[in-house]
C-alpha cells in the first residue's frame, strides 16, 4: 500500500530543519552541469547529450553505478569546477531546509587524473564558506578513501591532505564494498584517529552485517554509512540501538542500486521503531532520483504509517548524529519545535 503524505506532513518534511550526513559531492553532479563543465574544459564524453547520459542511469548494483559516477567526475579539472559543483548542491540543500551538511569527497578520483588536491579542497571549501554566508548552512568536509584501492594509497592520500587539515573534519570509506572489508584499512584509520579526525565508513550496503561490526570494532568509526544489512543480525541491531550508533541511510539509493526491490521493502521504519539512530540522506542525488526531501517524501509515501512523530525523530536523529557542537544542535532542536508548532496552528 502507498499513499501520498497529507499536505501538512509534506510541508513538515520540506520545512523542518535537517542535517544531511551522507552526500557524495561528486554524486550531486547533474547531467546538465557535467555537459557544461565538459564543454568548458574540452573533455569529450561518450554520450551525445544530457538525455543520452540520463538514459544510462539504470543501475543493477553498486559497481554499475560507480562506473558512471567516476566517468561523470572526469569533467572536474579546476578549482572553479569543484566550487560550481558544490554550490549547485548548496542551492538545492537550502531549498530543502538543510541547516548542516557533512559532505564526502573522493580525492583519489581526482588526483589519479592529475588534478591537484589543493584545487579540489579549495574549490569545495570556498563553496562551504559561501553557503554559510548566503544561506546560513553550516558544513564540513569528510575525505573518503576508495576501498577498491590499496591501504598504502589511502595512507599516501591522507599524508598528502595534511597541509589542508583545517578544511576537513574526518575520513570515510567508500566505493566497491564487497571483497574490500574494513580491516583492509585498519592502519589508515588508526592514523586518522591519532590526528584527531572523525571516522566514518560505508558498511552493510552491499557487504554483509559482519562489515558493520568490523568497521565499529577495528576502525572504531563513530557512524556507519548505509548499514541497512544489519537486519541480518538481530544481535547487531540490538547493539546499534543500545549504543545509539548512527546509520546514515539513503532510501532512494538503496532502491536504485537494487539493495531492495522497492521502498515498501526498505527497513528504515523498522530500524527507527527499534530505537536505532537512523537518518535520511541522499547519497548521490543526481544519480538516484532526488535530494534529501525527495528521499523523505518517497519513504513516507511508501510507508503510510509514518507521520509527524517519525518525521520529528528523523530530524532529531540527524542533529544527534552530526559532528556539530552541542550549542548548534540545541538551536536546531528549538527551530524544529518552532516549525512543528507553526504548522500545527
Ligand atoms: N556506496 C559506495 N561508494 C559510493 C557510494 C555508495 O553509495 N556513492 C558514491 N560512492
Ligand atoms: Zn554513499
Amino acid at each position: 500500500m502507498s499513499a501520498s503524505p497529507t499536505p501538512p506532513l509534506r510541508a513538515l518534511l520540506r520545512r523542518m530543519p535537517k542535517a544531511e550526513l551522507h552526500l557524495h559531492i561528486e554524486g550531486s553532479l547533474e547531467p546538465e552541469l557535467i555537459f557544461r563543465l565538459a564543454a568548458r574544459n574540452g573533455v569529450e564524453l561518450p554520450y551525445a547529450d544530457v538525455q543520452a547520459l540520463r538514459a544510462a542511469y539504470a543501475f543493477t548494483d553498486l559497481q554499475s553505478f560507480l562506473d558512471l559516477y567516476y566517468a561523470g567526475a572526469s569533467v572536474l579539472l579546476k578549482e572553479e569546477d569543484f566550487f560550481d559543483m558544490a554550490w549547485a548542491y548548496f542551492e538545492r540543500a537550502a531549498a530543502d531546509n538543510v541547516v548542516h551538511a557533512e559532505i564526502f569527497f573522493d580525492p583519489q578520483t581526482h588526483t589519479a587524473r592529475g588534478v591537484p588536491l589543493a584545487a579540489v579542497i579549495h574549490g569545495l571549501a570556498h563553496a562551504c564558506r559561501r553557503a554559510h554566508a548566503e544561506f546560513g548552512i553550516g558544513s564540513a568536509l569528510i575525505l573518503c578513501f576508495l576501498r577498491h584501492l590499496t591501504e598504502d594509497e589511502a595512507l599516501a592520500t591522507l599524508e598528502e591532505a595534511l597541509p589542508h587539515r583545517q578544511h576537513f573534519i574526518g575520513v570515510g570509506l567508500d566505493s566497491s564494498e564487497r571483497g574490500h572489508p574494513p580491516e583492509k584499512f585498519a592502519r589508515v584509520f588508526a592514523r586518522a584517529r591519532e590526528l584527531g579526525l572523525h571516522c566514518v565508513a560505508h558498511a552493510g550496503e552491499e557487504g554483509p552485517a559482519a562489515y558493520i561490526e568490523t568497521a565499529l570494532d577495528l576502525l572504531q568509526v563513530e557512524r556507519i554509512d548505509h548499514g541497512v544489512r544489519c537486519t541480518e543480525s538481530p544481535a547487531l541491531v540490538q547493539r546499534l540501538a543500545q549504543q545509539r550508533v548512527p546509520l546514515t541511510v539513503c532510501p532512494l539509493s538503496n532502491v536504485k542500486l537494487c539493495v531492495y526491490p522497492d521502498l515498501a521493502a526498505h527497513p528504515l521504519p523498522t530500524l527507527l521503531d527499534a530505537g536505532l539512530c537512523v537518518t535520511v540522506n541522499s547519497d548521490d542525488p543526481a544519480y538516484f532520483g532526488g535530494y534529501v526531501v525527495d528521499n523523505f517524501l518517497a519513504l513516507f509515501e511508501a510507508h503510510p504509517h509514518l507521520g509527524l512523530a517519525q518525521a520529528r525523530q528523523l530530524a532529531l536523529n540527524s542533529f544527534e548524529a552530526s559532528f556539530a557542537s552541542d550549542a548548534r544542535k540545541a538551536r536546531w532542536r528549538r527551530e524544529l519545535e518552532a516549525v512543528i508548532e507553526r504548522l500545527a496552528t
